[in-house]
């Protein structure tokens, strides 16, 4: 039987040709002037899957975008993994930064990656990290060495807060059966020191919109009379930070886990150079909630983020004008044991009152989702790091992200099974960002990972089974 990294050697073209034409659909799911992109991705997800191995593969419709589901049963008494990925992707704006295109996927050098990285939208978020998932199954396969069921379920509405999920899941329970889930849409600490997930932040995301007069108003006639919506949003934005740039919503810290002294002392062992970190963003200092680690406030804490604010006149020139309206998109990451749609409830009660009487507030939740914190001795941790371990050479270490799977909280609540987060992305790939890139690396050797996670889940599972 041929071992996996010479597999992966062999046929590493074949791999990243493959990659490349699932990248140069454009699966945009927050624009419907993609949708057909997005459904022919999803047919060309469940092809995939089809010739990698699955007995079955279809496309389940949704209210929304269709999710792919594809499954191999090799024993009804062998555990079954569920993976789960998405092949939906984020806009490629704005896009005269990106120096090739979106959807024209190259292999190019870029520091931190010598064997080159793929650049594309989806390259790393998700199509990349997904695909590697569909590599590892046609190996196991073709070598016999498939130790467990596996099924598939890989979304197209991930960017756009999986609203049909939870939709499907709750009409699919048996389906969806499972011992543990496996999903490959975080990252690492870097190539030489493995990490894996453990926490996901959760979210409230809502749009504000602040109204003024009835109509755009000349700005020498009436301004300084009456309230400007735009220097009112700014004003109310900015009383929502105190000055240890704590967040003054009334209640919104209260249910917010503590994390112990032991813990946090445990979290700075990770490997984080600040003076990289700052001369990588090209900024001078950092910024955020005082007393707390860099590290500490991008994943143990709560923040509350303007995505986008607009208004009033923005073309070319100058236009003397106070504008009748403002808006701002305004993102919250949460932490155990927040609740999004409380927190979503607390922004809401606490902007309206802020409100000068001169102006009208709406605020319209968007999504959300729950923050995720897994333990660190379960057999899927235990059998994730096993299989980082053997493909690694170091063991690596268990790290929470600040970033958002709001579905991983969802699986759990629904199909009572743990989530374990084997990401093989970097800080670095620019996801959601122009010049998005997965290394070759990083993607190679997501493929001879995963299928050591398969072997030892399945040992651990059996010997667990035969204690009880
Ligand atoms: N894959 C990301 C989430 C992620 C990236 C988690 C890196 C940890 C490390 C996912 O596709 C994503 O972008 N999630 C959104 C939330 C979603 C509801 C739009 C996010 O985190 O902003
Ligand atoms: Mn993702
Ligand atoms: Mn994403």
């Amino acid at each position: 039987m041929e071992d996996i990294s010479s597999y992966v050697q062999k046929n590493k073209e074949r791999f990243i040709g493959e990659l490349k034409d699932l990248l140069k659909i454009p699966s945009v799911s927050a624009d419907p002037v993609f949708s057909q992109d997005v459904l022919n991705t999803a047919e060309a997800v469940k092809e995939n899957l089809l010739k990698a191995g699955c007995d079955r593969a279809e496309i389940c419709d949704t209210p929304g975008y269709p999710i792919v589901y594809g499954e191999k049963s090799i024993d009804p008494d062998l555990p079954t993994v569920l993976v789960y990925g998405h092949y939906d992707v984020q806009p490629p704006d704005p896009m005269d930064l990106w120096e090739s295109g979106p959807f024209d996927p190259v292999i190019k050098q870029t520091p931190g990656h010598p064997e080159g990285a793929i650049f594309a939208r989806g390259a790393c978020d998700d199509k990349g990290q997904m695909f590697m998932h569909v590599k590892a199954l046609e190996y196991m396969v073709q070598s016999g060495t498939l130790p467990c069921n596996v099924k598939f379920m890989i979304e197209g509405e991930e960017e756009v807060g999986s609203a049909s999920l939870e939709w499907f899941i709750e009409r699919n329970q048996e389906k969806l059966k499972n011992d543990v889930i496996l999903i490959s849409d975080t990252g690492m600490i870097s190539n030489t020191q493995p990490s894996i997930t453990t926490g996901l932040r959760g979210l409230s995301y809502v749009e504000v919109e602040v109204t003024g007069p009835n109509r755009d108003l000349h700005s020498g006639l009436y301004g300084g009379a009456v309230a400007n919506p735009i220097n009112v949003l700014a004003g109310m934005i900015a009383s929502l930070h105190d000055e240890n740039n704590r967040i003054t919503i009334p209640g919104f810290y209260d249910k917010v886990e503590e994390i112990s002294p032991e813990e946090r002392s445990e979290m700075a062992k990770a490997p984080f150079s600040l003076e990289q970190y700052k001369n990588a963003l090209d900024i001078d200092d950092v910024y955020g909630e005082a007393g707390y680690t860099t590290n500490e406030r991008s994943s143990i804490r709560p923040t509350l983020d303007v995505n986008g604010i607009w208004g009033g006149y923005t073309g070319e020139g100058a236009k003397t004008v106070i504008p009748s309206a403002a808006y701002a998109k305004i993102s919250m990451r949460l932490v155990p044991d927040q609740d999004w749609e409380e927190i979503c409830q607390l922004f809401k009660d606490h902007f309206e009152s802020i409100a000068p009487k001169g102006v009208k507030v709406v605020v319209k939740p968007h999504h959300g989702g729950q923050a995720y914190v897994t333990p660190i001795d379960s057999i899927g941790y235990q059998a994730a790091s096993k299989a980082y371990s053997d493909t690694f050479g170091i063991t690596p270490i268990p790290q929470r992200s600040g970033g958002s799977i709001p579905i991983v909280s969802l699986f759990e609540k629904e199909l009572k099974s743990k989530t374990i987060l084997m990401g093989f992305g970097l800080n670095s790939d620019a996801i959601h960002s122009p010049n998005e890139h997965f290394g070759v690396f990083n993607y190679l050797k997501g493929i001879e990972t995963i299928p050591l996670f398969y072997r030892h889940f399945t040992e651990l599972f059996r010997s667990q089974e035969n204690e009880s």
